[in-house]
């Protein structure tokens, strides 16, 4: 950990929509509570040409749209804390003057440091590091902080990983993955290993498959030139369905601080095998209906921009396996997509049965497998369904049932904020702490894995296939799992 705590943060991008939908909130947010250092100065930056005072006004509209009214606090407290400074990142000039603001701010604050957050095209990367060290400000005391998308490809992620190195060692190197600052998506490893439960039957003798489902509702939400680039592997599965997976898959930690954390990760990001062209799916949506609403096709979408129909999927699902000791033989189901019946993000682990039913009579059949279900969004909730005697004089056999044994973690967590997952990560930035941000050989690791499935895909000439909006996805995602006598969790 780099132990100094920055009294300074400096956002590329400031009037962007990461920015104001999420990063502006979300201090705000922690400002209300009292979670910021109390001289925290907040400097925004980038092309258009404001003063503070017009940022201020920015931000203020950013809060009051996308910060319900009970967290956002004193607003002019916060807002006091901003200021800016416009700059053509492209260019070294303006970098000076950027410098001598963070400088007069930082004056007779004691050792306090400057946290960066670059949330900018990548094609901007390279030349604001650039900037950023002729001006004098990638000295010891700083840290940077890196949005997605780091690159579309393994290739491309390296060199923008080696243009930020080239100013910033690893400890200094904050990448971010949203979900990781999720609370819900921390609350695995509580479960996993606050638990002495789970451990001695997380593994392949136990453990038949698990399913992670990533599902919006949402189309090209104004991203369109964006994601008909990425698509829903290098968009969700490379990041975070890949950190999801790690953190089901992982071994035991020594601690919960970010080396051994991530030493974990990264060797099952490692193990994961090449996905062969049969195990996995892809997809692009058609018109359709989603909660009784009609929503175009994704042609229909891009075609409103001008842009031609593409190959790009929406959808994605893999048959993935972690080939340790572990995990041996277990297949992990992956599922995201765009246009699904419903948002939910969760994650299904499915036990065995028992070696040897002692259930006999008409009802035996009722005997199923347990199941334990996580429920990251929108619902926090872990479900365990166990299997129960019917109550009933067994007059042709026991009669068993699935019931659930349910935690809803609102609701064992009364009055406790629902915090937005950049929070948790900002706090952590400023503090110094890369525990929940993601590492470079981790980043690698799921590009490798992400780029031989690309390949895969090119040299078998897939294309994704259609279904309809509001459905989940082609029917041959479906046969995915049903092929192994598994049915995907609704
Ligand atoms: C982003 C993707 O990383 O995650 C988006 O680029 C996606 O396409 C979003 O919609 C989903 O995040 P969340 O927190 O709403 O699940």
């Amino acid at each position: 950990m780099t132990q100094f705590a920055a009294d300074r943060l400096l956002l590329f991008g400031a009037t962007g929509d990461l920015s104001r939908r999420k990063l502006l909130p979300s201090l705000c947010a922690l400002d209300a509570d009292g979670l910021l250092p109390e001289g925290l100065r907040i400097i925004g930056t980038a092309r258009s040409q404001h003063d503070t005072a017009a940022f201020r006004g920015l931000a203020r509209e950013a809060l009051e749209e996308h910060l319900p009214s009970e967290r956002r606090g004193s607003m002019a407290t916060f807002l006091n804390r901003l200021t800016y400074i416009p700059l053509d990142a492209k260019t070294l000039e303006g970098f000076d003057a950027l410098a001598s603001h963070i400088v007069e701010l930082g004056k007779g604050e004691g050792d306090g440091g400057l946290a960066i957050f670059l949330s900018t095209a990548p094609s901007l990367f390279g030349p604001t590091i650039a900037g950023l060290q002729h001006a004098g400000l990638a000295d010891d005391n700083v840290r940077m902080c890196l949005e997605k998308p780091l690159g579309s490809d393994l290739a491309s992620s390296a060199e923008i990983n080696d243009a930020v190195a080239a100013a910033f060692p690893e400890e200094r190197i904050f990448r971010i993955d949203h979900y990781l600052g999720k609370e819900t998506v921390q609350n695995l490893l509580a479960l996993r290993f606050a638990n002495i439960l789970f451990e001695p039957i997380w593994n392949a003798t136990y453990i038949e498959h698990v399913q992670i489902t990533v599902a919006e509702t949402v189309g090209l939400e104004g991203r369109v030139a964006f994601y008909d680039d990425a698509g829903a592997l290098r968009d969700m599965v490379q990041n975070h369905m890949l950190q999801l997976l790690a953190l089901v898959a992982m071994e035991p930690p020594t601690s919960f601080d970010a080396a051994p954390v991530r030493d974990e990760k990264v060797k099952v990001l490692r193990a994961l095998r090449p996905a062969a062209a049969n195990e996995t799916v892809i997809g692009q949506y058609r018109a359709g209906a989603i909660g009784g609403q009609a929503v175009p096709g994704y042609d229909e979408e891009l075609a409103g921009h001008d842009l031609e129909p593409s190959d790009t999927e929406t959808f994605a699902a893999i048959k993935a396996h972690v080939d340790n000791w572990r995990w041996k033989g277990v297949p992990f189901y992956l599922r995201t997509g765009k246009r699904l019946p419903e948002r939910v993000t969760e994650i299904l682990v499915q036990f065995r049965c028992v070696p040897h039913s002692i259930f006999e009579g008409a009802h035996a059949a009722g005997l199923q497998p347990n199941k334990l279900l996580i429920g990251i969004q929108p619902e926090e909730n872990i479900t365990l369904s166990l299997m129960a005697k019917v109550p009933g004089l067994d007059e042709d056999g026991v009669a068993l049932r699935e019931v659930p044994l349910e935690i809803a973690i609102p609701d064992a967590f009364v009055g406790q904020h629902r915090r937005i997952a950049y929070e948790r990560l900002l706090v952590d930035l400023i503090k110094g702490d890369q525990t929940l941000f993601v590492r470079r050989d981790e980043v690698e690791a799921q590009w490798h894995w992400i780029d031989e499935i690309r390949a895969e895909w090119g040299a078998k000439g897939m294309a994704p296939r259609p279904y309809t909006a509001g459905s989940w996805g082609p029917s041959a995602a479906i046969a995915l799992a049903e092929r192994d006598g598994v049915s995907w969790h609704e």
